[in-house]
């Protein structure tokens, strides 16, 4: 019988995960760094490392006791080897290499985005390939298309800013605190939608790609030019109602982007499924609009629940799951900061220009 570890050091959640064979979770358990970074506005990857060294013994032991084993009943361990914060992979790939090496099971090395990607069918597991994948994140505003779980090609990705760093940018300038997307989320339900009109980015011809940076430059711009400021120190429920205007209306338009090229991907490629995970996926107006695209183009549309959207270790041992017969030797398993996927072009007769 499987009883797999799972451990996800690639940014600045540490969190380790305990999974059945069947793909069932024992246990998920996540130390969250937003306290360490929130000075900053932003991850500060030396901090990050450090406080993975810190939290990842206890992190891995709390999913042991919630999932009821010790680890002598572990048979495997996955962990995530990229892409992220070099420093931060290190200190989960070093982790778990010597609990592999000591345990004397095998480690499999698992891609962070992949099992983003994959995390959909936690909780669908009937969806249908192939599969369009939404990734979005702080880090990543990328479309995949996926044959399989380990069969994906990179379609769109971002030029500039990801989705999640342009909501962060944005509500950092309103005195939110760090990461403000969960925040922008609840408080863009005050505002109206339609206060503040944004040019939706234009793409060049035929571009699948997404570019948020010149959005989040223009909302900045509308502060400036109008001398729109937050009182320092001011309650987020208590902001002048432009401020709310202007969350829903930035909101609303990162939703038409990640949709319009979303919509244009999947009708170039004709899908069978479309999935959307990550931290930005957690939005409630994103995830309305992705089941209103589903429904138009008549495609099954799935996401995780919101705890397997932002970055966590049940994901990454799903991912591994079924194990391959044969693992590499412990001290094989590596981390690699960045990823390379297949590109995969596609032709797309109009361009992506909007109104
Ligand atoms: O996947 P994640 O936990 O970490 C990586 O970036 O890899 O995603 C974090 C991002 C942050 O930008 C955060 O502001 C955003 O996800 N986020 C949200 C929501 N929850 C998290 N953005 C919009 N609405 C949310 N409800
Ligand atoms: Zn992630």
């Amino acid at each position: 019988m499987t009883v797999l570890l799972a451990v996800e050091t690639s940014c600045d959640d540490t969190s380790a995960a305990v999974l059945a064979g069947d793909g069932r979770v024992l246990s998920s358990v996540v130390a969250s760094q937003d306290a360490v970074h929130a000075p900053y506005g932003g991850v500060v990857p030396e901090l990050a490392s450090r406080q993975h060294l810190a939290n990842l013994p206890p992190t891995v032991d709390s999913a042991l006791r919630e999932a009821g084993i010790s680890e002598r009943d572990l048979t495997a361990i996955a962990v995530t080897c990229g892409p992220g914060l070099q420093g931060s992979l290190l200190v989960g790939v070093s982790y778990a290499k010597a609990m592999a090496w000591a345990l004397r099971i095998p480690l499999h090395g698992v891609n962070h985005v992949e099992a983003h990607l994959r995390s959909s069918w936690m909780e669908a597991p009937d969806l249908p390939y192939p599969s369009l994948g939404l990734v979005v994140s702080g880090g990543h505003s990328h479309i995949f298309h996926c044959r399989s779980p380990h069969d994906v090609a990179l379609v769109a990705a971002t030029r500039d800013d990801a989705a999640g760093e342009a909501l962060d940018k944005l509500g950092k300038r309103l005195g939110l605190p760090y990461p403000a997307g969960p925040l922008m989320d609840r408080l863009a339900a005050r505002g109206n939608p339609k206060a503040v009109v944004f040019t939706l980015p234009r793409m060049s011809s035929g571009s699948l790609d997404y570019s948020f940076s010149g959005l989040k430059t223009a909302a900045l711009h509308y502060m400036n030019l109008r001398g729109l400021e937050v009182p320092a120190g001011a309650d987020p429920d208590h902001l002048p109602p432009w401020a709310y205007d202007l969350i829903a209306s930035y909101q609303k338009r990162v939703a038409d982007h990640l949709m319009q090229v979303l919509k244009k991907t999947a009708l170039a490629l004709r899908p069978r499924s479309i999935t959307m995970a990550g931290g930005v996926a957690c939005n409630s107006h994103i995830r309305v609009r992705l089941q209103a695209l589903g429904k138009e183009l008549a495609v099954r549309t799935a996401f995780p629940r919101p705890a397997y959207c932002t970055d966590n270790a049940a994901m990454v041992g799903f991912q591994a799951l079924p194990l391959p017969q044969a693992a590499p030797p412990p001290e094989e398993v590596d981390a690699f900061p960045t990823a390379i996927w297949t590109r995969m072009s596609l032709e797309v007769n109009s361009p992506c220009r909007t109104r």
